[in-house]
């Protein structure tokens, strides 16, 4: 695969993609002709998400999924085998986060492991579960939306700021860059590239525009840079908008 060349014969799948950077990403995907798979944790959320950004132009399909559910993504993975045989694109964007005054000393360990049921655990089922679908993709992309909080060398939100606020989410983070590193190195001469990415600081809740966040589509391209790689592309890095973050 070319970089500017996302094959229109592509299939992309895209985790919690019924709002935020998830959606932006999904229709960026949508719009460079992949065959796009819209999903979110209920049947209403991911068919209006996906009815927002479709049109007749583009391919997008609408799925319900929730990646802390084991037979939620193998029912998945059971109709993706059946409509297209093979998947070329995963983004494990869906993440759960406790607030921002958590801190390891004061978190609630049950919260805390809600968030890396997600954010981790989650990821990594999915990744398991649609191996052989990817498997069987001549230019398999993994992106694993990660964040700058998950960075030890981050200066604006990494692991060393805001006196360890955010702790269960910038925890999950590091680990999911860690699984980025291990899944990167298990499949080295697959084909399958496999990389983390920062979308950087992007205005998906109320309010954080006023703070410096930027538009959602400048965060969802930062991700679609990672799912849309040429098949000579880096594999096993952490990336914000194609350029190297520290781990
Ligand atoms: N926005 C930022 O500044 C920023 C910065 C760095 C990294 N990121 C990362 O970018 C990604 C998208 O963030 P966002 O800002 O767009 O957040 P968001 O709007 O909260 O979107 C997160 C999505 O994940 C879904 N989700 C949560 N738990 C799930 C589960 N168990 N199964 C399936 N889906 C689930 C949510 O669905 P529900 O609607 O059902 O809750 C929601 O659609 C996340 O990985 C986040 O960590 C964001």
């Amino acid at each position: 695969m070319r970089a500017d060349d996302s094959s229109s014969s592509s299939v992309a799948l895209i985790t919690g993609a019924g709002k935020g950077i998830g959606l932006e990403v999904a229709r960026q995907l949508g719009e460079r002709g992949m065959t796009t798979i819209v999903t979110a944790r209920t049947c209403e959320q991911s068919q209006a998400a996906a009815e927002r950004i479709g049109g007749a132009e583009r391919d997008i399909r609408a799925k319900t999924l929730d990646v802390t559910d084991q037979a939620s993504v193998e029912q998945l993975k059971a109709e993706i085998e059946d409509e297209f045989g093979r998947l070329d694109v995963l983004v494990n964007n869906a993440a759960a986060f406790v607030n921002w005054s958590e801190t390891a000393l004061t978190a609630d360990l049950e919260a805390a492991s809600a968030v890396l049921a997600t954010n981790l655990f989650g990821a990594w089922r999915m990744c398991q579960v649609f191996m052989p679908l990817l498997r069987r993709s001549t230019h398999g992309r993994i992106v694993i939306v990660s964040s700058g909080a998950g960075s030890h060398g981050e200066q604006q939100f990494g692991l060393t700021t805001g006196g360890g606020s955010v702790a269960s989410y910038g925890i999950s983070k590091a680990a999911l860059n860690a699984l980025t590193a291990k899944l990167a190195a298990e499949l080295a001469g697959t084909g399958i590239l496999v990389n983390a990415v920062c979308p950087g600081f992007t205005a998906t809740a109320p309010g954080i525009k006023a703070m410096g966040a930027r538009p959602i589509p400048e965060g969802a391209a930062s991700v679609v840079w990672a799912a849309t790689l040429p098949d000579d592309g880096p594999s096993g890095g952490f990336f914000r908008d194609g350029q190297p973050l520290p781990w």
